[in-house]
């Protein structure tokens, strides 16, 4: 059995006041979520601030990129994993679209990367996803293989069973147009069944997590669905209220 997961990626938002706020409604509803794995994933400076007034217990904290480079040196700008696990960090998201198509990450960036994140035992939000583009022109399960395939060929398939999966379809995040319950079940469906193929134990046990425009009132139906166990919220998951809405619509 699967236990849901969600996670907030908080993105490039926030201030100390604004996360102070968040952090409290948090701290205040937490516990009436239950049996249901909850991360909250803050920009890199304010991890620290949010591990420190963070008191709910079911809440673990995690990044949202880290460096290809395992160990600190001359790389202005980066932050290693060393660094967010000294913070106290358990994930860490990689490959997300965002970082694939504004900052140019490669397949075999993120795959590294990846490594770099398991030999430090910080678990990998891995993201995966197609644009409209590729859906529309059919070539939607090529690209998702081909990302899969770059990280599977760096850590192995057994490595799988330390890293959780984020279907994110490019065209539903931030635009309020998420994919039907249907549409995301289909291509769990195909990443499950793609892992099943090299390892059935592995594919029955990775989480694969849906994101893109989950909201409190459509999330119940999403994770309904047989191959999606929780969600990677964006905006959503910077009210209190409605990340913990859909927190609880996983248990
Ligand atoms: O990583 C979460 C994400 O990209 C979805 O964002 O704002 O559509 O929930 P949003």
């Amino acid at each position: 059995m699967r236990k849901p997961f969600v996670a907030g990626n908080w993105k490039m938002h926030g201030s100390k006041t604004s996360i102070e706020s968040l952090v409290k409604g948090l701290n205040e509803q937490a516990s009436q979520v239950q049996n249901v794995d909850m991360a909250v994933c803050p920009p890199a400076v304010y991890i620290d601030f949010v591990k420190a007034n963070l008191t709910a217990d079911n809440i673990v904290v995690g990044a949202q990129n880290i460096a290809e480079e395992p160990v600190q040196g001359a790389f202005t700008g980066e932050t290693s994993v060393e660094m967010i696990k000294d913070l106290g960090c358990d994930y860490v998201i990689l490959g997300h679209s965002e970082r694939r198509a504004i900052y140019g990450e490669t397949d075999a960036q993120i795959a590294q990367k990846t490594k770099v994140a398991l030999a430090a035992g910080v678990t990998p939000i891995l993201c995966v996803g197609e644009t409209l583009e590729e859906r529309e022109s059919g070539v939607m399960e090529k690209v998702i293989s081909t990302q899969l395939d770059a990280v599977i060929k760096v850590v192995g398939i057994n490595a799988f069973e330390q890293i959780v999966i984020a279907y994110e379809p490019v065209w539903a995040i931030g635009t309020g147009k998420t994919a039907s319950p249907a549409q995301a079940q289909e291509v769990h469906a195909f990443i499950r069944d793609k892992l099943a193929r090299l390892n059935r134990a592995v594919a029955e046990e990775v989480i694969i997590q849906y994101g893109g425009s989950v909201k409190p009132d459509n999330a119940a139906e999403l994770f309904a669905q047989a191959d999606i166990d929780g969600g990677l919220i964006g905006g959503a998951s910077l009210n209190a209220e409605d990340f913990l809405a859909i927190c609880k619509a996983a248990s």
